[in-house]
């Protein structure tokens, strides 16, 4: 297995795209970190899933965009499992309004929950990757890259998220830690369950794979961008859309 011996951490585990990256990860041997913000249940049926597969997997119930509270949970993590090898940010929350309806407060949600938390888990785990390596796989959206009404604030927080990707992984290959994105496209999770159904079809049918993304076809990239299989790459988003963008 690829991944053994190797501790990793996931932002947004309980649920979605993040859950996936934490059973693939657990899969290829990693002993998980599960960090959530409040769905308890969601996160032990995660945990318990990779535990009934032989694997290892703990909780961690954390605000992510509360820099001190991620501070805690690392040093936690790090005096459960020893050191951080991967951390993988999938923790979100998707907020859509017209230009006219963008407030302030939800300006400052999306900045805070996406990059300012890509920001904050990437500070505390720093210290306690090993000396020459570290993986960081961020999760952006294909909509910075192919615009969509109402998307805006929630495209530009991450498109930060990916300048704060390539920055990273500039600032920090000196020092053999690698920092990556990927980008997908509408997945099938609890964040895209209110979509009607007419738009899901028009955004299949403009997909050239002709069909939408579920978890597991993120969490495959995700895991590869964290294995030594992609040691060779560093500050690059990948589009993971089946061709949409
Ligand atoms: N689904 C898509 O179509 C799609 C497309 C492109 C990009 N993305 C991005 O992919 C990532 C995962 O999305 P998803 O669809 O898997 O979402 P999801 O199913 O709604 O799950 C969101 C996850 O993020 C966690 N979370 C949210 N805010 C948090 C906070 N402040 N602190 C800690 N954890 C927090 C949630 O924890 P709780 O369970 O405790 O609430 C949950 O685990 C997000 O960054 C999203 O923007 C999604």
């Amino acid at each position: 297995m690829k991944l053994t011996g190797k501790t990793a951490l996931v932002t947004g585990g309980s649920r979605g795209i993040g859950a996936a990256v934490a059973r693939r990860l657990a899969r290829d041997g990693a002993i998980l970190g599960i960090v959530y913000k409040e769905n308890t249940a969601a996160a032990e049926s995660v945990a318990e899933a990779i535990r009934a597969a032989g694997g290892h997997a703990e909780l961690f119930r954390v605000d992510v965009t509360q820099e001190q509270s991620v501070q805690a949970m690392m040093q936690a993590f790090v005096a459960r499992f020893g050191r951080i090898d991967i951390l993988v940010n999938s923790a979100g929350t998707f907020a859509a309004a017209p230009v006219e309806a963008v407030s302030r407060s939800l300006f400052e949600e999306q900045m805070l929950t996406h990059p300012w938390s890509v920001i904050a888990t990437t500070k505390a785990a720093l210290p306690h990757f090993p000396a020459g390596s570290g993986c960081v796989v961020n999760v952006s959206t294909s909509l910075v890259h192919q615009p969509a009404n109402g998307t805006a604030v929630y495209a530009a927080a991450k498109a930060a998220v990916e300048v704060l990707t390539h920055g990273f992984a500039l600032e920090l290959g000196p020092r053999g830690v690698r920092v990556n994105a990927v980008a997908p496209a509408i997945t099938r999770t609890d964040m895209t369950a209110g979509i009607p159904a007419d738009v899901l079809e028009q955004e299949r049918a403009l997909t050239p794979l002709q069909r939408l993304a579920e978890p597991d076809d993120i969490a495959d990239v995700v895991a590869f961008l964290a294995s030594d299989d992609a040691r060779w790459i560093t500050g690059r988003t990948i589009l993971t859309d089946g061709g949409r963008v």
